[in-house]
């Protein structure tokens, strides 16, 4: 794909961050990024990187009223040699077409979605952190821009990429979170959206999530919308159960967000020593096996939250407390196994690992 640069003069360039572990999430942009457009019949085309700026889209623009809103959520990290890492980038590409098909856009080519990431990463390198435990996020998005306002699938489109250094998702850094079990409202029922990463999903997720701040935690913890019992997964990252030697997560069922640091740990589990279960369970299953013991660990996964342990999980408004609130040697583990393959210190046997040429 031919990609227009538009570079600025190097005086125009940002001031960088002064300690990128200091970041809060999502708040810093970097000097560019890429925009293509997508017509019904045409395909894609007028791809472009050039300095960061506001979109100009017409108010009737389709993704304002009826939500074909798509996105993607990276890490590219430095790794002590100075190479640009990122960390299975075929598998965001394919979930963002996954994500597409699901909200009835048009899908983008995988090398192409690749190439593009690589281009940008090298031109935006001054950005990548060096720190271990900061990263330089990337968020593909997918939006209708068709300005049109009969429900039907938009006849144009844009795919843009931008750029955010950050440091941990959560002010807590590595100590354990506390969640907040939503007993009301529900994230993603049967043959909706959930599995896709869609905008919507987290707009409809939000009241849940106020009602965990407002209460002084640091999440919601989401259970299935048919019976309000079955444990699906946190606001922004998959869950894992250590229990009775095991690493238990539930099941991708289509309510589910199928993460890539899910599917990672499930394929780390072995090699480490534990055994990785994928089964249903239900809330009440998870207080007691709390209560008695049988629960020893829990812990978030995600590309923003990397491995999060969870100290204390509020149901009925009771709280129950894991592992004494702090961080448990399997969360340990697991976060210092998939950080040190991200950042390149570790021996890359799954081939995970994508180094930017
Ligand atoms: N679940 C939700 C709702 C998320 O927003 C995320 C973050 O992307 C995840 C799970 C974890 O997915 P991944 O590991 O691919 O980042
Ligand atoms: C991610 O982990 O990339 C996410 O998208 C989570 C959240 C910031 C939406």
């Amino acid at each position: 794909m031919d990609v227009k640069v538009t570079l600025l003069p190097q005086d125009q360039l940002k001031p960088l961050y002064d300690d990128p572990l200091k970041l809060k999430f999502g708040q810093n942009f970097t000097d560019y990024m890429f925009t293509v457009i997508h017509d019904a019949g045409k395909g894609w085309h007028s791809a472009e990187i050039k300095p960061y700026q506001a979109l100009q889209l017409d108010p009737a623009a389709s993704v304002f009223h009826y939500g074909q809103e798509i996105f993607e959520g990276q890490k590219a990290y430095k790794s002590a040699k100075g190479d640009i890492l990122l960390f299975r980038p075929e598998e965001n590409a394919k979930r963002f077409n996954r994500s597409m098909k699901r909200m009835s856009m048009p899908e983008f080519p995988v090398e192409d979605f690749i190439a593009i990431e690589e281009k940008l990463l090298k031109l935006e390198e001054r950005w990548i952190p060096q720190q271990k435990g900061a990263a330089l996020y990337l968020r593909p998005t997918g939006i209708a821009i068709e300005p049109a306002l009969g429900v039907r699938p938009a006849n144009q489109y844009m795919f843009f990429i931008i750029l955010s250094p950050v440091g941990p998702y959560y002010s807590t850094g590595f100590n354990p979170v506390s969640l907040y079990v939503c007993t009301d409202f529900s994230r993603a029922g049967e043959g909706g959206t959930g599995a896709a990463k869609a905008g919507g999903n987290y707009g409809g997720s939000l009241a849940g999530t106020c009602t965990a701040l407002n209460k002084g935690y640091n999440q919601v913890l989401w259970l299935d919308a048919k019976e309000h019992r079955y444990v699906e997964e946190v606001g922004a990252m998959n869950i894992f159960f250590v229990m009775d030697n095991k690493l238990v997560t539930p099941p991708l069922g289509g309510t589910i967000l199928p993460g890539i640091t899910r599917q990672s740990l499930l394929e780390l589990a072995s090699g480490l020593g534990i055994e990785p279960v994928e089964r249903r369970l239900t809330i009440e299953e998870v207080i007691e096996s709390i209560q008695s013991g049988k629960v020893t660990e829990v812990f978030g996964a995600g590309t923003a939250a990397v491995v999060s342990p969870v100290g204390k999980i509020c149901y009925n408004e009771k709280d129950y407390v894991i592992n004494n609130n702090v961080t448990g040697p399997w969360a340990q583990k697991f976060f210092d196994t998939l950080t040190g393959i991200q950042y390149g210190e570790l021996e890359d046997k799954h081939n995970w690992v994508h180094v930017v040429k």
